[in-house]
C-alpha cells in the first residue's frame, strides 16, 4: 500500500467526474461532498454522473457546485443516484426476433461521453462489482480512482468500507429490540442480516448485541447443534434465544437460499429466506415458538454514523490528493488504521470474507456464543 507522504504534487487536472455504483449505503453523500468541495477549493470542476454507469452510458452528466453538496453530509442515499443493474461492457440494447435480449459492449461510448466534456478522471464510489466495471474503463486508457463503499465490508484490499459501521449499528439496534420481545414470549427469534457472501455485519452486530447464536456464510452450520443449543438454553431457564443469521449462511453440505435473480446485474443473485426457513425448522424440531425478522434495506438507509462520516470524508479527500498528484487507477484503502491506496484492479472480482480464525469469532465463542458448528 502506498501513502500520500511518499509523493509530490504533479498534476494540473482541471475537470473530474464522480459516480456512485452498486447498492447505496450511508456515507455516499459525505464522499460526494468531500470530493466536490476539495476539488472546487483547488480550482477543479466536478461533474456528477446520474445513476451510476447507467447514466454514463446514457450521457446523463451534470456539473456539481458547492451549493449542490451543502447540507448533505448527514443524508443517507446518494444525491446523484445509483444503479446496480448496468454493466457498460454487457449492456442490453434490444431484443432479437426470438425475444432474446441483445447485449453490446458500450465501454467506448462511456469514455467518449467523458472525453467530449474534457473530463480527465472519474472517481468511482462502489464495491467489488463497481471496481470490476471501473477496470474496463481503465483498460481503455481512462483514469479511474476508486473509493470503497458497501455495507457488506467485503471489498478486497481495504480493512473497512464506509457504510459498514452504520449497517452494524442499525442491525445491533434491531437485535437489541428483538431481545425484549423474545424474552417476554419465550421464543426463538431469528434475525436475517445482509452481507451477501460475507458475514461481517452479522459477526459484528451479533457480538455487539450478545446474540446467542451467530450464523455466517464462512462457517457452515449444523441444524442439530442449533436446536440442541436452543433446548439447552431453555433447560437452563433462559427461555428465549436470539439468532443473528447472515442472508448467505448455509447448512453443512447445503446451499444458500436464493430469493431472486436480477437480470443484467453484475451480481445477479439476491440472497434471502434463510431466517424464515430456520425459524420453521427450529419450531418443528424443538416445539419452542419461533419467529423471524428480515431487516433488509433498513440496513442501507438513513444517516451515517459519525465513524462513517469521518471515513467517507477521509476517503474523498485522499482520492482528490491522488488526482492532484497525477496518479492514475488507484483504489483508496484503509489498512491497519492507515489511509493509503492500491492498484484499482486489485479489488476487482475478489471478496474479503471473514477468516475462520478471526479474533472476533474467538471473542464471541468465549462468551458462549454458538456459531452453529
Ligand atoms: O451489497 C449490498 C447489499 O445490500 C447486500 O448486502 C444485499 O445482498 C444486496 O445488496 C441487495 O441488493 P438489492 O438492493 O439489489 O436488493
Amino acid at each position: 500500500m502506498a501513502t500520500i507522504q511518499d509523493r509530490v504534487p504533479a498534476s494540473n487536472i482541471k475537470r473530474i467526474a464522480v459516480l456512485t455504483g452498486g447498492g447505496d449505503c450511508p456515507g455516499l453523500n459525505a464522499v460526494i461532498r468531500a470530493v466536490t468541495k476539495d476539488a472546487i477549493n483547488h480550482g477543479i470542476e466536478v461533474y456528477g454522473i446520474e445513476d451510476g454507469f447507467l447514466g454514463l452510458v446514457e450521457d446523463r452528466i451534470r456539473p456539481l457546485s458547492i451549493d449542490d453538496v451543502s447540507n448533505i453530509l448527514t443524508m443517507g442515499g446518494t444525491i446523484i443516484g445509483s444503479n446496480n443493474r448496468s454493466n457498460p461492457a454487457n449492456f442490453p440494447v434490444g431484443k432479437d426476433k426470438d425475444g432474446n435480449t441483445i447485449f453490446k459492449d458500450l465501454t467506448d461510448v462511456c469514455v467518449t461521453h467523458l472525453q467530449i466534456r474534457k473530463i480527465e478522471a472519474l472517481i468511482v464510489i462502489g464495491g467489488d462489482g463497481t471496481m470490476s466495471i471501473a477496470k474496463q474503463i481503465t483498460d481503455k486508457g481512462f483514469n479511474c480512482i476508486g473509493i470503497p463503499k458497501t455495507i457488506d465490508n467485503d471489498l478486497y484490499g481495504t480493512d473497512i468500507t464506509f457504510g459498514f459501521q452504520t449497517a452494524v449499528h442499525i442491525a445491533t439496534e434491531a437485535l437489541d429490540r428483538v431481545h425484549s420481545t423474545a424474552a417476554s414470549h419465550h421464543r426463538v427469534m431469528v434475525v436475517e442480516l445482509m452481507g451477501r457472501n460475507a458475514g461481517w455485519i452479522t459477526l459484528h452486530a451479533g457480538l455487539a448485541s450478545g446474540s446467542d447464536i451467530i450464523l455466517i456464510p464462512e462457517i457452515e452450520f449444523d441444524l442439530d447443534k442449533i436446536t440442541e443449543y436452543c433446548l439447552w438454553r431453555s433447560q437452563r431457564g433462559k427461555r428465549f434465544t436470539i439468532i443473528a443469521v447472515s442472508e448467505g449462511a448455509k447448512p453443512k453440505g447445503g446451499d444458500q437460499i436464493v430469493d431472486r435473480l436480477v437480470e443484467n446485474s453484475p451480481e445477479a443473485i439476491r440472497l434471502g429466506g434463510v431466517a424464515k426457513w430456520l425459524a420453521g425448522e427450529i419450531e418443528e424440531r424443538t416445539e419452542i415458538e419461533s419467529r423471524y425478522v428480515v431487516l433488509g434495506h433498513v440496513q442501507r438507509g438513513g444517516t451515517p454514523t459519525a465513524g462513517d462520516r469521518v471515513l467517507a470524508t477521509q476517503f474523498g479527500h485522499h482520492a482528490m490528493e491522488l488526482l492532484k498528484m497525477g496518479l492514475t487507477n488507484r483504489l483508496v484503502v484503509m489498512q491497519g488504521g492507515e489511509l493509503g491506496d492500491v492498484e484499482i484492479t486489485s479489488a476487482a472480482d475478489k471478496q474479503r470474507l471473514v477468516p475462520k480464525d478471526h479474533p472476533l469469532i474467538a471473542a464471541a465463542r468465549s462468551v458462549y456464543t454458538s456459531f452453529g458448528d
